[in-house]
């Protein structure tokens, strides 16, 4: 992980730091965008592409009242547009700024990683994908907790927030039974 100086980013840093103390062994796996977990997770895909986290730069499109009020809230000033404002960006889309996360020069990969993806909330997951059978587990954090959450949904920006009502939100309609086996 890369330690940048800039204030937004601490959000960021700070979910990849929690991964990282839960998963050491994932400590330098990179981003590869939630379509690379599509083919064996088809079920939570599907589930999550329902959620707003898969559209969670549609919010930072155009000009609208909420992302005015969101500027005014958080003193952030929209130079140019919401969606290239760093300071907006950085919890709309996946590993900002961070190795292989959002932006990425591959247009696919970043449309990908416009989004909350599987990753913002369990953690980088090229070594996962790499891995044999054995370690594959290891390899990925399957147990984010409200503090990952909360890097986010902050007091300010998501002030409702209740991470015991709204976790199992994120792919509504999986079971647990759908994780696949080795
Ligand atoms: C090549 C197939 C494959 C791909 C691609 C894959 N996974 Fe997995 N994943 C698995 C398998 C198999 C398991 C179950 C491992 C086990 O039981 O040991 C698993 C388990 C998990 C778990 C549960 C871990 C736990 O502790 O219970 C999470 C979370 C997860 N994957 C997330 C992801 C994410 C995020 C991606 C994309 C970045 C991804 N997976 C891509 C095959 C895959
Ligand atoms: C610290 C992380 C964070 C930052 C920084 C952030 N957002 Fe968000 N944003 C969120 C979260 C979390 C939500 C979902 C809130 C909820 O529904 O509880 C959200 C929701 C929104 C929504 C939807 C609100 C609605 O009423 O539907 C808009 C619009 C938005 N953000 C715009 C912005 C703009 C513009 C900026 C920059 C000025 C920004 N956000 C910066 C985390 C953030
Ligand atoms: C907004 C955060 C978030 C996003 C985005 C997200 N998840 Fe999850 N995921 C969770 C939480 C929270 C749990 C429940 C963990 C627990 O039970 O402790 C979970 C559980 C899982 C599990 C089951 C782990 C187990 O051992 O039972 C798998 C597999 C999984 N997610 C895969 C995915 C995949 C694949 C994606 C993307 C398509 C994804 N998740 C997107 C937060 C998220
Ligand atoms: C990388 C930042 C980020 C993380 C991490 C994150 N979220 Fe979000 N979440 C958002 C943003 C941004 C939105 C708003 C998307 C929009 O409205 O377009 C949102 C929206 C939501 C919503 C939808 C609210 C609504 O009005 O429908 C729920 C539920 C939610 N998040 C739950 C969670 C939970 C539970 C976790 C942790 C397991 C989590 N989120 C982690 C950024 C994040």
């Amino acid at each position: 992980m890369t330690a940048r100086p800039l204030i937004p980013l601490l959000a960021i840093a700070l979910v990849a730091l929690g991964v990282a103390a839960t998963t050491p062994q994932a400590d330098d796996a990179t981003y590869i965008g939630a379509n690379k977990c599509r083919m064996c997770h088809m079920p939570y895909f599907k589930a999550w592409s329902a959620t707003k986290h898969a559209h969670a730069m549609a919010a930072l499109a155009g000009e609208s009242d909420a992302q005015k009020a969101m500027a005014a809230a958080l003193k952030v000033e929209i130079l140019e547009s919401a969606d290239r404002t760093d300071a907006c960006v950085t919890c709309h889309v996946t590993g900002f700024r961070l190795t292989g996360g959002y932006p990425q020069p591959d247009s696919l990969k970043n449309v990908a990683l416009a989004t909350v993806g599987c990753e913002a909330c369990h953690g980088p997951g090229s070594k996962h994908v790499s891995a044999g059978a054995d370690d594959r587990r290891k390899m990925i954090n399957g147990h984010p907790t409200a503090e990952t959450c909360k890097t986010c949904h902050t007091a300010t920006t998501s002030p409702k927030f209740d991470f015991e009502k709204m976790k199992g939100l994120v792919h509504a309609t999986v079971s647990a039974a759908e994780t696949p086996s080795k």
